[in-house]
């Protein structure tokens, strides 16, 4: 069951005009929020990160936090699997074909589930290979627009070189993967680069970062050159879908080792044992 423009449906039976700007323009904003065992995870975190969106391409909220947690709530309810990947988006609505926003027409919005499928333990064991490619989107990679053809095609240049991800890299810099955050390790110090406009905020990537704060874990949060991407002991990715995974394998060299090191695998089991806190209904920050 999906929600759409006030009504919850079958997904076969959700209609929007074609002339709406999701559509013709890419003109909108989205979260995707993992669900454990029915209960959102973090979703206090994903509705702000969606007013900042919201705030980034000036379309107005509208739903208070509230309603979209009944609305999230009503989603999960609707859905068969315990686990669940929630699709929220918010687009400007349907009107005539015009760059200019227009004027009094109500956002589009739609909520959809699907089963959420973690990666699995023979992935996590082996590690996952991933290219690197020049980052070409534009500079506001902060807001979560649903115009995403820039990373569906660096995301595809990895498949097509069978490989999982693409780092991105901008004038020597790591910037993200094309669908996820990432994260390094030189001399067994976690590596993360600072949130600006050229990244996601990641809600993953505070996750790990409160983990390693919390845990001892030294880390440093700072730029991160190609070079030392291709030096790196460890390089792990993060994503709301994907949890952490270790990278072992960047544009046909191991990394490392070749296999996924210590700092994934403590983050990895720290990262579920938090999840298992949240499941039993505390939901706290560590
Ligand atoms: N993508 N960077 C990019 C470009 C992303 O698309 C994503 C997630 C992330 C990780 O953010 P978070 O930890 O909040 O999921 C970083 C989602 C999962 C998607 O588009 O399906």
């Amino acid at each position: 069951m999906i929600y759409l423009n006030g009504h919850f449906m079958p997904i076969e039976e959700a209609r929007i005009p074609v002339l709406d700007r999701g559509f013709i323009f890419g003109d909108g904003v989205y979260e995707v929020i993992p669900v454990y065992s029915r209960k959102p995870f973090r979703l206090a975190d994903h509705l702000q990160r969606l007013q900042y969106s919201l705030d980034g391409i000036r379309l107005q909220n509208p739903h208070s936090d509230d309603e979209w947690r009944s609305l999230v709530e009503r989603v999960i309810a609707g859905n068969e699997s315990d686990d669940q990947s929630l699709y929220l988006h918010v687009t400007r609505g349907v009107a005539k074909r015009d760059h200019a926003f227009p004027k009094g027409v109500p956002p589009t919005v739609f909520i959809m589930s699907n089963p959420l499928l973690t990666p699995p333990q023979e992935l996590l064991a082996a590690g996952v290979a991933a290219i690197t490619a020049n980052d070409n989107r534009w500079l506001r990679c902060d807001i979560k627009a649903i115009s995403l053809l820039p990373n569906v095609l660096l995301r595809q240049m990895a498949i097509d070189a069978g490989a999982t991800e693409t780092l991105l890299l901008r004038e020597g810099f790591m910037t993200e993967g094309a669908a996820s955050n990432i994260f390094l390790v030189k001399n067994g110090i976690l590596l993360a680069p600072p949130k600006n406009h050229l990244m996601l905020p990641g809600i993953t990537y505070d996750v790990v970062l409160e983990l390693a704060h919390g845990h001892q874990i030294q880390y440093e949060v700072r730029e991160i050159s190609e070079y030392e991407v291709r030096t790196a002991q460890e390089i792990l990715l993060t994503s709301s879908t994907r949890e952490i995974m270790p990278i072992t394998l960047l544009d046909g060299k191991p990394v490392g080792d070749g296999k996924p090191g210590l700092v994934f695998e403590v983050l990895y089991q720290l990262y579920q044992n938090y999840k298992l806190t949240v499941m039993r209904g505390a939901g706290l920050k560590v």
